[in-house]
């Protein structure tokens, strides 16, 4: 049984998680994080690998949460972090820092004529959709089904959840109704919606598709998204929080050639310590400058922010985007991420599993195929399945399961189930994964109700 040798393997993690659940709900700190029985707890990590506080070592795909392009503890970080905490944690100032770390991200990213740092990327969509509202004089927001963009009360529903549009319990029903929450199936209802309304300010697409391209767009998708925003006036808001300096270095709208208006941006951005980003059109983030502003007969927008750019994350973040600019460490990572996707797909075919894998760039997404489906591993597309196949017919109960069994076997993925491959991966991460995978399948097999 799995759970069997899950258990046996981290007697601490389950004492720790034990103790945890009399301080934090669920035991937790993020929801992302639950794992049944219990999560791991992990006491260290280095390059692709962690390891937890009985000992057990993994390779690790969850990436801390799809932040670190280069590795856990990559040396030019470390130092650049290590250097700057005995200078000051937070000066409550200008620096320099953040100077440089604001002219690499206009550098690397095609979009960003001005950069206003956030906390998180929560807080930066939060931002984008404040500046597009401010700007357009209008205050819907299209969004779309199962796009994630953080956990405010704006873009909370229908994310993970209330899929429908109905309102979750704690937000406000008037809130929701400020958000028009359409299908990314297709394009033609969405530029039917762009071009039939008045009071559209922005439209927020994860340029990936849904949850890091857990549900993929369709080819044409943004483009013709771009065009329709365009010719209606309305402001275009890529969240590159996943896919920004990870599709390539200049994120998604670089590889693709379709350039927003405004671009969010977080996670790799800062290195793998907190922060988040605006960036955008100068006309837009203008409205943050008040000169700018009143010259160009607007109000200014307030945002504030204690940990706007704080040093450390900005110490993080530069490093990491310094070294992207000379190293292609997001080419790195996709050709490591290719060889995986197509090794796991082997060895589905080879185990006579009817799943999918599929992913762009660096990350690969399982597809456990909850409905039972006839496929066939070698040749699955998951653009035939759309949301309500993929993202919507999700089984939390199966997802954890395919994660607790490659846990048991050394390797910790997301949820989604799926991960991020950093440039630390490798040949022998590949080739322990594929081990892992082949015996996580064989002992998932021993539980048939889970493998129609
Ligand atoms: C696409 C996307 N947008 C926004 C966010 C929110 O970012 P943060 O967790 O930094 O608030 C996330 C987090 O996973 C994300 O994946």
């Amino acid at each position: 049984m799995i759970e069997d040798l899950y258990r046996s393997r981290t007697a601490r993690s389950a004492a720790l998680y034990a103790e945890a659940c009399r301080v934090f709900p669920a035991g937790l700190t993020h929801d992302s994080r639950a794992t049944s029985p219990y999560p791991i707890y992990v006491a260290r990590a280095a390059g692709a690998r962690k390891w937890d506080v009985d000992g057990n070592e993994y390779v690790d795909y969850f990436g801390g949460h799809g932040a670190l392009l280069f590795g856990h503890g990559h040396a030019p970080v470390v130092e650049a972090v290590q250097r700057q905490v005995t200078l000051g944690t937070h000066w409550g100032a200008a620096h320099e820092l953040e100077l440089r770390w604001g002219e690499l991200v206009q550098r690397l990213v095609p979009s960003a004529e001005r950069v206003r740092f956030t906390g998180s990327g929560t807080e930066a969509t939060q931002l984008a959709m404040r500046l597009a509202r401010a700007y357009t004089g209008k205050s819907k927001i299209v969004r779309f089904v199962g796009h994630f963009h953080g956990w405010h009360d704006q873009v909370a529903g229908g994310a993970m959840s209330h899929f429908d549009g109905s309102v979750p319990a704690g937000i406000p029903a008037a809130l929701v109704g400020e958000t028009l929450l359409l299908s990314a199936d297709r394009a033609e209802p969405v530029l039917e919606t762009l071009h039939s309304r008045t009071d559209v300010a922005a439209v927020i697409v994860e340029p990936s598709g849904a949850s890091w391209g857990q549900v993929p767009l369709a080819p044409g998708f943004l483009a013709a998204l771009r065009e329709a925003t365009r010719s209606r006036g309305v402001v275009l808001i890529f969240d590159e929080v996943i896919t920004g300096f990870r599709w390539s270095r200049g994120g998604a709208q670089a590889r693709i050639g379709v350039i927003p208006d405004v671009t969010v941006l977080a996670k790799i951005l800062a290195g793998g310590l907190p922060g988040g980003a605006v960036a955008g059109a100068k006309d837009i983030l203008d409205q943050l400058d008040p000169v700018a502003a009143k010259t160009a007969g607007r109000e200014k927008i307030g945002h504030q922010g204690t940990f706007n750019a704080n040093p450390l994350c900005a110490a993080a973040g530069a490093a990491t985007l310094s070294l992207l600019e000379t190293d292609d460490a997001c080419a790195r990572a996709e050709a490591t991420a290719q060889e995986l996707r197509s090794g796991m797909r082997r060895v589905l075919v080879e185990e006579g599993v009817p799943w999918g894998i599929f992913g762009e760039a660096s990350v690969f997404v399982i597809f456990p195929n909850p409905g039972g489906l006839a496929i066939d591993p070698a040749s699955f597309d998951p653009l035939r399945l759309g949301f309500k196949g993929l993202k919507g017919a999700r089984n939390p109960q199966l997802n954890n399961r395919v994660r607790l069994a490659l846990l048991a076997h050394g390797v910790d993925i997301a949820g989604g189930p799926g991960g991020f491959v950093s440039a630390a991966h490798g040949a022998h991460e590949v080739a322990d994964t594929l081990d892992a995978w082949r015996r996580a399948l064989r002992a998932l097999k021993t539980e048939p109700a889970l493998m129609k």
